[in-house]
């Protein structure tokens, strides 16, 4: 785990970094505190959020044609796995199916981890869990491999759409290095507007009416005060979902309602910083782009071929299961 101060480090280079740029700019990264973390969750049960409930029910449908499309017994692996909820579906599809299952959810967050190990450990007869704590961007990750078994591993919850194409390829690419041919990777995406898709839904998705995703885009700022002792007065921004058609993704803004100053103390930042605001001036905080069957081949491509999609009946999000090639 980070120590302290090496976290409230990298939130001080985050927060400098990006509120010196132009446009100003914070990382998603900084969501997820505590805070965040349980917005987040009451995000997922949201009526207009329906990514979750629609992943939960494809992996529900399709967890036994997946491990079965592999032909082997499998070892899984999942990239930012936190508290795993939907992963047991698999999980208990793949000890349905072998005597023993290995399972290796990476995560930043250990409180997730430990949570997932308990929630995991006791329903499932035959899994033995090995978490790693790591940050699967920025650290290396290792996949543990068993005799005679395939890796399947797992990006699902469309977590890969708040990365920008070239840094999800990457991400893609070093998971690759780590599997041999025949392994193969389960992506979740989330889709883009289409006939049963309004991009006034999608929207809604980032927006609702309940405020949930305001408070949550606005615990940046809290976070930032809780912190660093800066001193954003939450009351002059708003928050902001919009449609960027060009770059099929959704953004996440910040909107300053007026001309103002913000202070980030040097006790925190090393260096006082001052950060003037115009108003309408926005902080973008999140993109989180919507796929196509091509997209999410291009995303795929060289690292892996996609074998097979499962996609709802509304065209909303696909599982896509992919082998490395
Ligand atoms: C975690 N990630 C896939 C969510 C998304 O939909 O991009 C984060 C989120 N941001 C606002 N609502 C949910």
């Amino acid at each position: 785990m980070p120590h302290i101060a090496e976290a409230i480090e990298s939130i001080a280079n985050a927060a400098r970094t990006g509120l010196s740029a132009s446009p100003k700019t914070l990382p998603p990264w900084l969501f997820y505190d505590e805070a965040g973390s349980l917005l987040f969750e009451q995000i997922t049960a949201l009526p207009e959020y329906s990514l979750t409930r629609t992943e939960r029910a494809l992996l529900a449908a399709h967890a036994d044609d997946i491990l079965a499309a592999l032909k082997a017994d499998v070892t899984l692996v999942e990239l930012g796995a936190g508290t795993a909820t939907k992963t047991g579906l698999l999980l208990r599809a793949a000890a349905a199916r072998q005597a023993t299952v290995l399972y290796q959810p990476i995560d930043v967050s250990p409180t997730a981890l430990e949570e997932a190990c308990a929630q995991l450990s006791a329903g499932i007869p035959g899994l033995t869990v090995r978490p790693q704590i790591a940050n699967y961007v920025t650290e290396p990750i290792h996949v543990m491999r068993e005799t005679h078994k395939k890796v399947l591993a797992l990006s699902i919850g469309s977590s890969i759409g708040n990365f920008s194409p070239d840094e999800a390829r990457a991400v893609l690419a070093k998971l690759r290095q780590q599997l041999r041919p025949g392994d193969h990777l389960l992506l979740g995406t989330d889709l883009a507007p289409g006939p049963q898709k309004s991009v006034r839904s999608l929207i809604a998705a980032y927006d609702d009416a309940q405020g949930v995703t305001a408070v949550f885009n606005l615990n940046i700022l809290s976070r930032l005060n809780r912190e660093l002792e800066a001193d954003f007065d939450l009351r002059r921004f708003e928050h902001q979902a919009r449609w960027n058609a060009g770059e099929s993704r959704v953004e996440m803004h910040l909107v300053s309602t007026c001309a103002q100053t913000v202070s980030l103390p040097a006790r925190s930042m090393g260096r006082a910083q001052t950060v003037h605001f115009a108003p309408g001036e926005t902080i973008h905080t999140e993109n989180s782009y919507k796929f196509t069957a091509e997209s999410v081949r291009a995303l795929l491509t060289p690292s892996f071929r996609p074998v097979r999609s499962f996609r709802d009946a509304d065209d909303h999000f696909a599982v896509t299961l992919a082998e490395a090639v």
